[in-house]
């Protein structure tokens, strides 16, 4: 995105381009913004409903990561309909179709194209009231992270691809990413937050610099206290790794220093690419208790990973 040519200045561009926030917002009326997000990617787990209902799942987060509602969605589908039998695209669309219904809209069209590879995911519209959005760019030093799911979903979804996921880590792997953040936003509605985003392909570490950096701070992660999900440090140091990881962990290279006793299983996953992650939020340390209490009376998961720090914006310190 940072190739494209720079935007008009418009004051009702409330988030556009500039700091690679989760969906773009504009303002329509005082109290009236939309918010506009999208994203497809290719399969991830064999079943083709599940597959649908985690790509509607991923790409509603971004609505969520902006403390905004959904509205309505429309498809992006990509598939082989000469290769593979219409039924199939069916049961994607099924999948979405339900996961949209699940966060209260429908999908009201969409467009296909026949592609080698199936790929799905949504266009979401959202409104928010302009006061009320939640950016990516507004930590101050001294507000804590918490983060809402368990990290390692690149990690089994390759070991799934290569049938060699454990059954509990591919449950739970696939529990994860079919739970709408929609809790977690509305946990994070109930505090005052100063900026969150959602977990997906830079991984939390990848994510939590643009947030750092954004918010012109540096920040600290508590590797104890990251949660990830069963098995999946076995599946790291086995090599079940996705590219998209790998090219995290060089992208971070320089921009975190690592504690040398950090087990490479764990500095892997740290940098693991999500596909449907948590909320990754900053509040201030007296908001921690009231959020943790809103996110459990949502059934959404949360932990306190970390805290924003002074010093150099974006820069992350493991320990
Ligand atoms: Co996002
Ligand atoms: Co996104």
């Amino acid at each position: 995105m940072s190739h494209l040519p720079k935007t008009l200045a418009n004051p009702d561009v409330l988030v556009g381009l500039d700091t690679g926030d989760d969906a773009a917002v504009y303002r329509l009326r005082p109290d009236l913004a939309l918010v506009v997000t999208t994203d497809f990617f290719t399969p991830v787990v064999d079943d083709a409903y599940t597959f649908g209902a985690i790509a509607a799942a991923n790409a509603l987060s971004d609505i969520y990561a902006m403390g905004a509602k959904p509205l309505m969605a429309v498809n992006l589908v990509a598939f082989p309909i000469k290769e593979l039998p219409v039924s199939v695209l069916a049961e994607i669309l099924r999948g979405g179709s339900d996961k949209a219904r699940e966060a209260g809209i429908d999908i009201l069209g969409g467009h296909s194209i026949d592609d080698h590879e199936p790929k799905y995911g949504l266009a979401v519209t959202g409104t928010v009231h302009p006061d009320r959005v939640v950016r990516n760019r507004g930590g101050r030093p001294g507000d804590q992270l918490v983060l809402t799911k368990p990290l390692g979903t690149g990690v089994i979804t390759t070991a799934i691809k290569h049938q060699v996921a454990p059954e509990a880590s591919a449950t739970a792997a696939i529990d994860a990413m079919l739970r709408l953040n929609r809790g977690a936003a509305d946990a994070m509605a109930t505090v005052g937050v100063h900026a969150a985003t959602d977990v997906t392909g830079f991984g939390l570490l990848g994510h939590l610099h643009y947030l750092a950096r954004a918010s012109g701070v540096a920040a600290r992660i508590n590797a104890a206290a990251v949660p990830f999900l069963p098995q999946s440090e076995m599946l790291a140091d086995a090599g079940e790794v996705p590219g998209g990881t790998r090219s995290n962990e060089r992208f971070l290279a320089s921009r975190v220093h690592w504690p040398s006793s950090l087990p490479a299983a764990r500095r892997t996953l740290l940098c693991d690419a999500q596909t449907s992650g948590g909320l990754l939020m900053a509040i201030p340390a007296e908001q921690v208790a009231p959020l943790l209490a809103a996110l459990e009376r949502q059934g959404a998961g949360g932990w306190q990973v970390g805290e924003l720090i002074a010093g150099e914006p974006g820069l992350i310190t493991v320990s």
